[in-house]
């Protein structure tokens, strides 16, 4: 008995000697940098892929005129949207120039008019002509569409609808502004012109 006791104890004492060995090795493996865990283990770790981003090609390639909404805007979401022109314009008639000219009578009026407003940069007045709906529409969606080198710090009202709110808001500062233009809003069809492509029996 006291022989198979002894044969016990020796065998325990390699299990233990063989698991501690193994406890080592698996911790000098977590406590490796990763590139030496896989020169050491031949395991890849898995790093998770940088989020690719992708640009927003789902984006219409022509933007929604805002000329169709004009007509149907609200005033007071056009008070709104004048917020954020505010800083720079006033439409009262006695508010005067700030960083931008004075909007006052801006509807129909001539581009680069404001006399007493003696900073409109070359590109602005090389427009010329008058402030029509489809002009206020371009440049008021993005400024630099119209006048690449003017000087409208302003990075646009990218949404047709608060365009046409502001643009509406501008009416009702001014005496005498040009017929609102009669455009239908365009209903999204299902058929157009694709059916021509299908091919025929
Ligand atoms: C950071 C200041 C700033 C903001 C904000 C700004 N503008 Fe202007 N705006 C200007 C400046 C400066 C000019 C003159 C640009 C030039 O000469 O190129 C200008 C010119 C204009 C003109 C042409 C006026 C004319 O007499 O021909 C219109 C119209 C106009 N802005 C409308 C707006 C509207 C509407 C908003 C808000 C949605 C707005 N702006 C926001 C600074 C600003």
């Amino acid at each position: 008995m006291p022989d198979k006791m002894t044969l016990y104890a020796v065998i325990s004492a390699f299990w233990l000697a063989f698991l501690a060995i193994l406890g080592v090795n698996l911790i000098g493996g977590l406590i490796l940098p990763v590139e030496d865990q896989i020169a050491t283990t031949g395991y890849p770790i898995e790093v998770p892929e940088e989020e690719v981003t992708v640009a927003a090609s789902d984006e219409p390639a022509e933007r929604p005129s805002a000329l169709p909404l004009i007509a149907s805007a609200s005033f007071e979401d056009g008070a709104k949207g004048f917020r954020k022109c505010q800083s720079c314009h006033s439409v009262d008639p006695a508010g005067g120039n700030g960083t931008g000219p004075n909007l006052y009578n801006v509807v129909g009026r001539s581009i680069a008019a404001v006399g007493e407003f003696g900073s409109y940069s070359d590109s602005l007045r090389e427009i010329g002509g008058a402030w029509t709906y489809e002009k206020l529409d371009d440049y008021l969606e993005d400024p630099k569409s119209l006048a690449p080198k003017g000087t409208m710090s302003f990075i646009g009202l990218k949404k047709a609808p608060e365009r046409a709110a502001v643009i509406k808001f501008l009416i009702s500062n001014t005496e005498n502004p040009p017929k609102i233009p009669e455009i239908p809003v365009e209903e999204p069809s299902m058929d157009d012109g694709t059916a021509a492509e299908q091919p025929s029996e």
